[in-house]
C-alpha cells in the first residue's frame, strides 16, 4: 500500500507528491512510484523538503539514475561536483523556454531542482508538456516534423549572461569555459525511451532546422514553439524554500518567470544523465 499521495496540479502536466521525506535512503517501491509519477505527469513537486542539503539532494537524485557533472560549461558549487548553483542575484536571466543542456549528444534524463531562497512573490517556474504539444498538432505537421532534425548549440550560452554583472567572474568564465562550444543535431520529434511517446525536442538551444533555408527554419521553430508553450499545455509552480521539482527532461520544456527584479532567488539543480535522443525513424 502506497504512502504517497499524487495530486495533479494542472490539466496536462504536473503533480504534487506528498507523504515522502526525500533523501538517498528511500525504499525501492517508493522510488518506483516516484519514477512512475514522473513519467505520467512529466514534472512532480515536493513541498517542505527543508531537511535537504547539497549532499542529500544529490543522494536523492542518484536514485533516479547516474548523475552528470553540474553542467558542461558552468563550475559546480561545492565539493560533490553535481550542484548547479542557479543564483539569480549574479545577473542571470535564463528566461527563455528550453529543455536542459540539449546542445550535447546525450541531454539529461531529468533534473532535480531545490529552492534555497525565493522571493515572497514572483520567480515562479513554468513547465510545458512536449508530448501533449506533439499530439495536438495537425497530422500533416506531425508527419513533417517526424522527419526533421534540429541543430542545438550553446554558442550564446546563458552562462555568459549569468556573470554579466560581475566582470571578474565574467573574465574567469571567458578564459576557462567560453571556448567550449557544443553543437549537435537531434530529431525534432524524439521517441521517449521509457513510454514510447513522441515528444517535441526543440527549445532555446535549437537554433535551426537542418537542411532548411534559414527563414523557413526560423518560422517553423517559432510555430512549433508557440504550440509547445500554449498556456493549456503548461503548469506554473509558486516556490517556497524547501520545495523540490523533478522533471522529465525528455518530455518537457521550462522557464523561469523573471518578474522579481533584484530580489534574491537561488535554487540548486542536480542533473540525471540521459541517452542519445532517437527519432521516429530510429
Ligand atoms: C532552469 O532553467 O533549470 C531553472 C529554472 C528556474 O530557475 O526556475
Amino acid at each position: 500500500m502506497s504512502s504517497l499521495t499524487i495530486t495533479p496540479v494542472a490539466g496536462r502536466i504536473g503533480a504534487e507528491v506528498s507523504g515522502v521525506r526525500l533523501g538517498g535512503d528511500l525504499a525501492g517501491d517508493v522510488v518506483a512510484e516516484i519514477r512512475l509519477a514522473l513519467l505520467t505527469h512529466k514534472v512532480i513537486f515536493f513541498r517542505g523538503q527543508d531537511h535537504l542539503d547539497e549532499d542529500s539532494q544529490v543522494e536523492f537524485a542518484r536514485l533516479l539514475g547516474e548523475l552528470t557533472t553540474a553542467h558542461p560549461t558552468v563550475p559546480a558549487l561545492g565539493g560533490n561536483g553535481h550542484i548547479l548553483d542557479l543564483d539569480y542575484s549574479r545577473g542571470q536571466k535564463v528566461d527563455r523556454w528550453h529543455t536542459d543542456v540539449t546542445f550535447v549528444d546525450r541531454p539529461p534524463l531529468a533534473s532535480v531542482l531545490r529552492a534555497v531562497t525565493v522571493p515572497a512573490a514572483g520567480g515562479d517556474t513554468l513547465w510545458a508538456n512536449t508530448v501533449a504539444a506533439y499530439e495536438n498538432l495537425p497530422a500533416e505537421l506531425r508527419d513533417l516534423l517526424d522527419g526533421l532534425r534540429a541543430v542545438h548549440t550553446n554558442q550564446f550560452d546563458y552562462a555568459r549572461l549569468a556573470f554579466a554583472e560581475d566582470p571578474g567572474k565574467a573574465r574567469e568564465y571567458a578564459e576557462v569555459f567560453a571556448s567550449t562550444v557544443y553543437e549537435t543535431a537531434h530529431p525534432v520529434v524524439r521517441v521517449h525511451p521509457e513510454t514510447g511517446e513522441r515528444a517535441i525536442l526543440l527549445g532555446d538551444f535549437a537554433r535551426r532546422i537542418a537542411g532548411v533555408p534559414a527563414d523557413v527554419s526560423a518560422s517553423l521553430i517559432r510555430l512549433v514553439q508557440d504550440q509547445v508553450t500554449q498556456v493549456e499545455n503548461t503548469v506554473r509552480w509558486r516556490w517556497a524554500p524547501g520545495d523540490v521539482a523533478v522533471w522529465d527532461n525528455r518530455a518537457t520544456q521550462h522557464r523561469v518567470v523573471h518578474d522579481f527584479g533584484d530580489r534574491p532567488r537561488r535554487l540548486h539543480r542536480v542533473t540525471v544523465a540521459g541517452d542519445v535522443p532517437v527519432g521516429v525513424d530510429g
